[in-house]
């Protein structure tokens, strides 16, 4: 039976034992999370069923005529029920594709996100047009360590360091690299970007960030799956722009001369960044628009 031909039905449970085929629990699925308000519910039912059976997800619609074993149902709908209370799709997956890699992801961490990839896509453009052979690159909030990660991976002959202030996120981020095999590339470092150390002054070809930039009065408007991320990710104190100033203002003592700052930024928030930038020596400024056209990445040269 479908969602759609059981309109007003009470939400089924489940309990251990119920038997039924990869399809009937996908339509089971589908109503479960459609009633609950998560968007692109066939989608995610899929993605879980998919990870649930270790597959991958038009296997999953290959197959629904097949049974599924209790175990199997019990997990998948230990795991829609998570979906249903709006946990973000990859904390309930415990994982999250970023530049074609699998990152470990928790509640400690953001769940990396397309937008930062166009971020490292113009860091790798960059990087190979200054064709320094080992380059150093500084990466401030590094979260699960997609970034620093990602660049790693990219150029094997590049130093690599990392900061957080987050403790939980830190550790994840280090497993997140000893998982990729680029761990003794990168040097993670609890830092706050408010109080830097200045170990790393002078040394960097390129400085990398996607700082918490939502305004703090907008924060409590957010998606429900965005709430479950961590506050200390998003919230960009009064303005959005705390972090953004504070990495600015250290941007010329930590870059090489002619060194890069990138940054990921809000989608309002160009002008504004392009003025702290300015204002912090940065030089050819750029703000870059996003595939939906909307401002997402500052530049700028240093020194
Ligand atoms: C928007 S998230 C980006 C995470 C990851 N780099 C990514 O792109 O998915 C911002 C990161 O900055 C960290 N952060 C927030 N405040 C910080 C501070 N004062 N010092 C250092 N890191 C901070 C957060 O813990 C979070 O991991």
């Amino acid at each position: 039976m479908t969602g759609a031909s059981r309109k007003g039905a009470a939400l089924p449970r489940h309990p251990r034992g119920w038997k039924g085929s990869v399809g009937q629990w996908l339509a089971d699925a589908v109503f479960y999370l459609e009633r609950r308000g998560v968007p692109e519910a066939t989608a995610n039912a899929e993605f879980i069923m998919a990870a649930v059976l270790e597959t991958r997800r038009n296997e999953v619609k290959l197959g629904s005529a097949h049974p599924l074993r209790e175990k199997q149902g019990f997990h998948f709908w230990e795991l829609v029920v998570a979906r249903g209370e709006r946990v973000p799709l990859a904390y309930v997956l415990g994982t999250q594709n970023f530049m074609g890699l699998e990152i470990a992801v928790t509640p400690d961490v953001l769940v990396p996100r397309p937008e930062t990839e166009e971020l490292v896509a113009q860091a790798q453009l960059r990087l190979r047009a200054s064709g320094v052979p080992s380059p150093a690159v500084l990466e401030i909030g590094t979260g699960s360590g997609c970034i620093a990660i990602a660049l790693a991976k990219t150029f094997p002959a590049a130093v690599v360091y990392a900061t957080e202030s987050s403790p939980a996120a830190l550790a994840l981020a280090q497993k997140n690299a000893e998982a990729h095999g680029v761990s003794r590339r990168i040097r993670f470092i609890d830092e706050d970007v408010f109080k830097p150390a200045v170990s790393s002054a002078g040394w960097a070809d390129l400085l990398i960030s996607n700082p918490p930039y939502i305004p703090s009065a907008e924060v409590a408007s957010l998606e429900p799956e965005v709430l479950r991320e961590p506050a200390l990710a998003l919230d960009g104190g009064p303005d959005g722009l705390c972090a953004v100033r504070a990495i600015a203002a250290q941007a010329p003592a930590r870059l090489k001369r002619g060194g890069c700052l990138l940054l990921e930024i809000g989608c309002t928030q160009g002008a504004a960044v392009r003025d702290i930038l300015s204002r912090s020596g940065g030089q050819e400024v750029e703000i870059r628009k996003d595939l939906q056209g909307l401002d997402r990445i500052a530049a700028a040269r240093f020194g």
